[in-house]
């Protein structure tokens, strides 16, 4: 689980002399996740702890302010699980982009690439919310990825990404919304995804499914809802619906995607989409009928490894790694009690970061995006840098 583990002296301002800072990320999820047998042992009580968590919690409500103790929480913060779907995967997603030759073959590897985006998530465990200007900066290969928390309340992630060679740029602007149904929590990834193709003069917006935390009749996480993946300037679109099947054999029936290729401008249906985001899924090509396989979960997302750092010196202090390492040290060491401390003095530090705003009349924005929110539109983060610089942190 550990890959990178490094104490770190950072001197802080006059109120935090020195102290060690530990850096760690821990590993992305994957395909092998799921068959993890100690998870399933363990279902039942996690259950029962979530269960007791949400007694007091109405039907209906909206949990982003539910303070959660360290046991229920991931080791990694919501910026990283972002990030590590975009960075951590097994074959280069990004050079299929430019590889199409036509306009359906680029929409059919975005297609492909947003389904990559789609990983496997552990029943009863939620990331940390991540604190204000939290950032993430990492490198895989020619592509660089920044991420920053613009919002605390309500939680707003941005995500820019650059690859000057494919000459490629990504943008997200992602809000959380929790609520509780009383027999599940539904997590809505409001917000969108662009992917910019320079070279074709193309962007492609798409959205995110949501995820399903279902406690009744069986406990289990699944993606559903409906995805839309279109080109702004070719008018072709993709719409995938994702539905969590089965609510007895969730492992093996649901994960389900179905959807559909076609022309916004003449409607034509130019291919049908199906399969499983953690198997494979095909594309029927309708005027032939031929069916190939455009996505296989176990080639992408299996046999991934975490970010290692690569120049400790220029890791900023807002790096997640930093801000959430003692922490997650702790809850990989199972030390439940200093834990617990640990996610004091992250909250603390938000805390007098905050109060010393407000002592100087200053107000917080951020450093790597402009953001704007409209009743209509939402979130909208957009980059204040054209390129994304090369990371401290890299990943293979
Ligand atoms: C998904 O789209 C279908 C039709 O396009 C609609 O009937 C359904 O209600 C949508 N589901 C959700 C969860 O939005
Ligand atoms: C998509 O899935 C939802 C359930 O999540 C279902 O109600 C809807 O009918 C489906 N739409 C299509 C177009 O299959
Ligand atoms: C379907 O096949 C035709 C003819 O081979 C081809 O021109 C078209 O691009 C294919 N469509 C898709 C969605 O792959």
């Amino acid at each position: 689980m550990i890959c990178v583990l490094i104490k770190y002296c950072l001197r802080l301002s006059d109120t935090y002399l020195s102290m060690a800072r530990i850096f760690l990320l821990t590993k992305p999820f994957s395909l092998e996740n799921q068959s993890d047998s100690d998870e399933n042992h363990k279902a039942p009580n996690i259950l029962r702890q979530v269960l007791s968590l949400l007694k007091n919690v109405r039907p209906g409500s909206d949990l982003s302010c539910l303070k959660l103790p360290p046991v229920f929480n991931m080791p990694k913060s919501q910026l990283q699980c972002y990030a590590e779907s975009v960075y951590c995967t097994a074959v280069d997603m990004v050079s299929n982009f430019n590889r199409g030759k036509t306009a359906v073959d680029r929409l059919i590897a975005v297609v492909a690439w947003s389904i990559s985006t789609t990983r496997p998530v552990r029943f009863g465990v939620a990331p940390y919310n991540p604190t204000l200007g939290e950032t993430h900066h990492v490198s895989k290969g020619n592509l660089n990825i920044l991420l920053e928390q613009v919002s605390h309340h309500p939680p707003v992630s941005a995500l820019h990404a650059t690859d000057d060679k494919e000459n490629i740029e990504m943008i997200w602007c992602h809000f959380l919304v929790s609520k509780f149904t009383g027999t599940s929590v539904e997590g809505q990834v409001q917000g969108k995804r662009q992917l910019k193709l320079h070279n074709h003069g193309e962007t492609y917006e798409m959205n995110s499914p949501n995820l399903l935390i279902r406690f009744l009749p069986v406990p289990g996480t699944d993606w559903v809802g409906n995805v839309s993946i279109r080109c702004l300037e070719t008018g072709l679109v993709a719409e995938l619906n994702y539905t969590s099947q089965s609510f007895f054999g969730f492992r093996s029936n649901g994960r389900q995607v179905k959807g559909k290729i076609f022309d916004a401008l003449s409607k034509k249906i130019l291919g049908k989409i199906e399969g499983h985001w953690d198997s494979t899924l095909t594309l029927k090509n309708t005027s032939d009928s031929e069916v190939r396989v455009i996505y296989d979960a176990k080639q992408v997302i299996s046999r991934l490894q975490a970010p290692i750092v690569k120049d400790l010196e220029n890791v900023w202090p807002t790096e997640t790694g930093l801000v959430w390492g003692g922490l997650s040290q702790r809850i990989l060491n199972k030390e439940w009690e200093k834990a617990r401390q640990a996610k004091k003095i992250v909250e603390e530090r938000q805390r007098e970061l905050l109060r010393e705003r407000e002592s100087k009349g200053e107000s917080w924005s951020p450093k790597h995006f402009k953001v704007s929110y409209s009743k209509e539109q939402g979130w909208d983060c957009s980059p204040i840098q054209r390129q994304v610089p090369n990371a401290p942190i890299i990943t293979l």
